[in-house]
């Protein structure tokens, strides 16, 4: 199979016990910590049955109780979406995500996105990492006149949500210039999360209050994006949003593998992402795991380590070399968390970003509890020109040795100097290694850690889908608030 030229590989040979390695105390500790290369060729047979039932599982009609949930779709989700528009162009799914894309585009200067969870954190994650730092803050000039984005209905923070309101009313004061406009994507598959639903009726009455009650933004300007049935899809209808403005979930997707639904790719779309690059990079992912063997397979490998040495250590650090994969680092946390922690298992997630938490986390890491495995992500370049360190009249912070070096050379040296650090103390590391920051190396990513999610639940027992332990809190919650 032909790769692009922008693949992203996972390098864990360097948390392997090391062949033939004269006895050190560090040595000693490699061969306790790290893990055993024959533990893992002995593993592969395993591995690639469970790929086998994950691809017949996609082809399932019938469903029976013992695998339910079973929410495969998003494997080949990418495809079909990209498959359905080349047949069908605009009215296809992603013609439609598209074109709301491109309404909200030429029809508003800022979108609320209201979700939780796999509903919210997946476009979030995009936004962040492929759009500028500082996109809200840029005029509309240098955002290509893009909207500005919000997240809300991710919580029930009173004052987030005030804050919210307070920079709608300062920066959108006349509703008929475009430059002041500002629309709603409501997200829920369930169509009953408290958090959303509640966001979204107090954002309606902003919304009412702002343009008027019989102007024709308060429906063209709100998009629902849901499952079927659904309490949201009812509410929507009956407050007159026209059918063109709902979008599907489809319904064998759960929630956070959603990211490549119009769950991500609507508010993704509406900001100028390149939706179809995602989709392929996600779509060139799944064709990797399906087809091509352990040693060219990052979702196998991935899943093999993190399963092997999780029996050991609990603790998965995902330990990111870029401030802009934040918010993919707590996009995997939920991802992990509610899929693979059940019947009491299942690995604790935390996302660090380096080098701001090595003033942090990094003192643990390198000597607290054994605990730990950590998979760093890491970019092979950034998307901008390297900032020199340069030489400066004023020598005190003995900068000028290193004025040749660049910022990106100081997060390589802090990167492999960390590694060797923990490599020295028998403290396992591996690499996802990004060769840049694109839509297609994101949708490859994401669809990478969906992928190795799923193979971990399946070698762990566990089923991946779903998430019956959240249940018992929104019960509960809703019990007191009738009382
Ligand atoms: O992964 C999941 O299924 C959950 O995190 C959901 O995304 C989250 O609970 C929100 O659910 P809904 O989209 O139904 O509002």
């Amino acid at each position: 199979m032909q790769l692009p030229d922008e693949a992203i590989t996972y390098q864990y040979q360097s948390l392997l016990v090391p062949a033939l390695e004269d006895w050190t105390p560090a040595a000693e500790l490699r061969a306790l910590h790290f893990l055993s290369p024959i533990a893992l060729r002995d593993l592969t047979p395993k591995l690639l049955q469970v790929r086998s039932q994950i691809a017949t599982e996609r082809e399932l009609k019938q469903i029976p109780l013992e695998m339910q949930p079973l929410d495969p779709g998003f494997i080949d989700g990418p495809a079909k979406l990209l498959e359905q528009h080349r047949k069908q162009t605009e009215t296809s799914t992603l013609g439609r995500i598209l074109a709301l894309g491109k309404k909200l585009q030429d029809e508003t200067d800022a979108v609320v996105v209201l979700g939780i969870g796999g509903s919210s954190m997946g476009a979030k994650a995009l936004f962040d990492s492929l759009k500028h730092t500082f996109h809200n803050e840029l005029p509309a000039k240098e955002r290509g006149h893009v909207p500005r984005l919000y997240f809300e209905g991710n919580n029930v923070d009173n004052d987030t949500l005030r804050d919210l309101f307070h920079l709608l009313e300062i920066s959108c004061v006349d509703p008929h210039m475009k430059k002041e406009r500002w629309g709603v994507v409501v997200v829920s598959k369930g169509g009953d999360a408290l958090e959303t639903l509640a966001a979204y009726r107090a954002i309606r009455r902003e919304m009412m209050q702002y343009y008027g009650k019989d102007s024709p933004h308060v429906k063209n300007l709100v998009v629902a994006v849901t499952g079927e049935p659904s309490k949201l899809r009812d509410l929507v209808k009956a407050e007159g949003i026209p059918d063109d403005n709902v979008l599907p979930i489809p319904s064998d997707v759960g929630g956070r593998f959603s990211v490549f639904t119009a769950v991500g790719l609507l508010p993704a779309a509406a900001v100028g992402i390149d939706i179809r690059a995602l989709l392929l990079g996600a779509q060139a992912m799944t064709r990797r795991f399906l087809e091509e063997p352990f040693e060219r397979n990052p979702v196998l490998q991935y899943a093999g380590v993190n399963f092997l040495l999780g029996q050991r250590k609990r603790t998965r650090v995902l330990s990111i070399w870029s401030k802009k994969l934040e918010t993919l680092g707590l996009w995997y946390d939920q991802l992990l968390a509610e899929s693979l922690g059940k019947n009491g298992q299942g690995p604790t997630p935390i996302t660090s970003v380096c080098t701001r938490d090595l003033h942090s986390r990094g003192q643990q890491h390198q000597e607290g509890f054994r605990d730990k495995i950590i998979n760093n992500v890491v970019l092979k370049a950034f998307l901008n020109q390297p900032v020199d360190i340069v030489m400066a009249d004023h020598n005190e912070d003995d900068l000028n040795q290193f004025n040749r070096k660049t910022y990106a050379d100081i997060m390589a040296a802090a990167h492999k100097g960390t590694s060797q650090a923990y490599f020295d103390s028998g403290r396992p590391t591996a690499d996802i290694v990004l060769p840049s920051l694109s839509e297609h190396i994101m949708g490859q990513l994401m669809q990478m850690m969906m992928l190795a999610t799923v193979v971990e639940g399946r070698l762990m027992g566990v089923n991946p889908y779903g998430q019956p332990g959240v249940s018992l809190y929104k019960k509960n919650m809703r019990a007191l608030l009738k009382g």
